[in-house]
């Protein structure tokens, strides 16, 4: 039984109500807190409510929104990650934060249409915190769910609902046995997780006056403190930072995992030097219906809430549990070396007309330009128990050399 039927029948409070009993219990909430009873509460959250987040009807694109191509240059890639990996009898992808399943769907068809040596070897597991989406995956996948291609793993919780965010409540839920080779994917996971603001006043807490939810400053931890020191700036006056202990705990989680294999994590993020230079100084928003704002509190549990990623910081995490990084690369870069040897016939295959092909390539080129998605988005690789020199032969990476 999930936990959202365990609570079905149960009077819920609202969101806002949640938050101010939780406060009016403990005293003043870090806002990390405050974002994760926003997203994640299992049956009033933003994710968990319903699965109407994504594309035109809802509030945000993501790339698999744009167009199958996404999906099908990275099933290409994956393609070439298990042939570096040397073509294993199995081989397994486990995707974080899946959402309702586009990505998973276009690279599980397009490695059957075109890579079916691949695809005989791949089992493809899907980690989805979200009851709503899980049950939209159900659909979404159901082919190759029905298959056993596709798997949905089923964590009770990934995310705590405990007041205070337990981060040894995260775990990878794989499907295989260790020694499979493994590549784990995310594409704006870690932006969705719960962060900590901080600024020269402290580290942001929410409290009540009266009935008014008001922002109160208590000093930042020693690692929140070695968390600046390490991978951001110092916040000046006015300024608000982000830490997301969250996500390295994540990073730290993944490699782990990870014994022969790669990461490929994809984000809209920014390095220390970027912030040093004065940029991404502050980058917490909501998003409601395409639009962005930066009030974070107009209407808990109705808009997302998001922070851009601390690449140096994931970096730093993913090596320091032993993997190998390569230089972080914007996702034009990545597409470009991907589709460049077959100029991007993916994208093409199904256009029967003119019009169609210049739809499509309107399409690709919104996933590529700078004034699309290719420059804000960023790509972290990751790898363990695979040569240099194999590695560097990998065409997402050719345009980072
Ligand atoms: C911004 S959405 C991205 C969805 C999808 N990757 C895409 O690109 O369309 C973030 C997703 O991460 C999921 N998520 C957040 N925290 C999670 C966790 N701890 N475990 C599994 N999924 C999680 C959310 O429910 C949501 O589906």
């Amino acid at each position: 039984m999930t936990l959202k039927d365990r609570l079905r029948g149960v009077p819920r409070l609202s969101i806002r109500d949640q938050i101010e009993r939780e406060i009016r219990e403990r005293g003043p909430i870090p806002f990390s807190r405050y974002m994760e009873i926003c997203l994640y509460d299992p049956v009033l959250g933003y994710y968990s409510r319903n699965a109407n987040q994504f594309g035109k009807a809802g509030d945000f694109y993501t790339s698999s929104d744009v167009h199958a191509v996404f999906g099908r240059l990275l099933a290409r890639q994956f393609q070439e990650l298990w042939q570096a990996l040397d073509r294993p009898h199995r081989i397994e992808i486990l995707e974080l934060g899946p959402g309702r399943g586009l990505f998973a769907r276009d690279v599980l068809d397009w490695s059957h249409k075109k890579f079916p040596d691949f695809f005989a070897a791949l089992t493809y597991t899907l980690q989805e915190s979200s009851p709503a989406l899980q049950a939209k995956l159900q659909e979404t996948l159901s082919d190759h769910l029905h298959s056993g291609r596709a798997i949905i793993a089923n964590p009770s919780r990934t995310h705590s609902s405990a007041p205070t965010p337990n981060a040894a409540t995260i775990g990878i839920h794989r499907t295989r046995t260790p020694e499979t080779p493994l590549i784990i994917f995310a594409n704006e996971f870690f932006d969705a997780l719960p962060v900590e603001i901080v600024g020269p006043e402290g580290r942001l807490h929410l409290a009540l006056e009266n009935v008014r939810l008001t922002e109160v400053w208590l000093p930042v931890s020693r690692d929140e403190q070695e968390f600046l020191d390490r991978y951001s700036v110092q916040s000046e006056a006015g300024e608000r930072l982000e830490v997301s202990q969250a996500a390295q705990h994540w990073m730290k989680k993944i490699a782990n995992a990870v014994e022969r294999g790669f990461a490929v994590i994809i984000d809209y993020g920014y390095t220390r030097n970027e912030q040093l230079s004065g940029r991404h100084r502050g980058t917490a928003m909501a998003y409601r219906q395409h639009s962005a704002s930066p009030n974070l509190y107009e209407a808990p549990g109705e808009q997302d809430l998001s922070a851009h990623v601390n690449f140096t910081a994931l970096t730093a995490a993913a090596e320091h549990a032993g993997m190998r990084t390569e230089p972080l690369i914007t996702q034009s870069q990545f597409l470009m070396g991907i589709g460049e040897k077959t100029e991007f016939a993916d994208a093409f295959e199904d256009c029967r007309l003119p019009q169609e092909r210049v739809k499509v390539a309107l399409q690709l080129k919104h996933l590529v330009t700078p004034s699309g998605m290719g420059e804000t988005f960023r790509v972290l690789l990751a790898s363990r128990g695979v040569s240099v020199e194999r590695v560097a032969q990998i065409s997402g990476l050719r345009f980072a050399r």
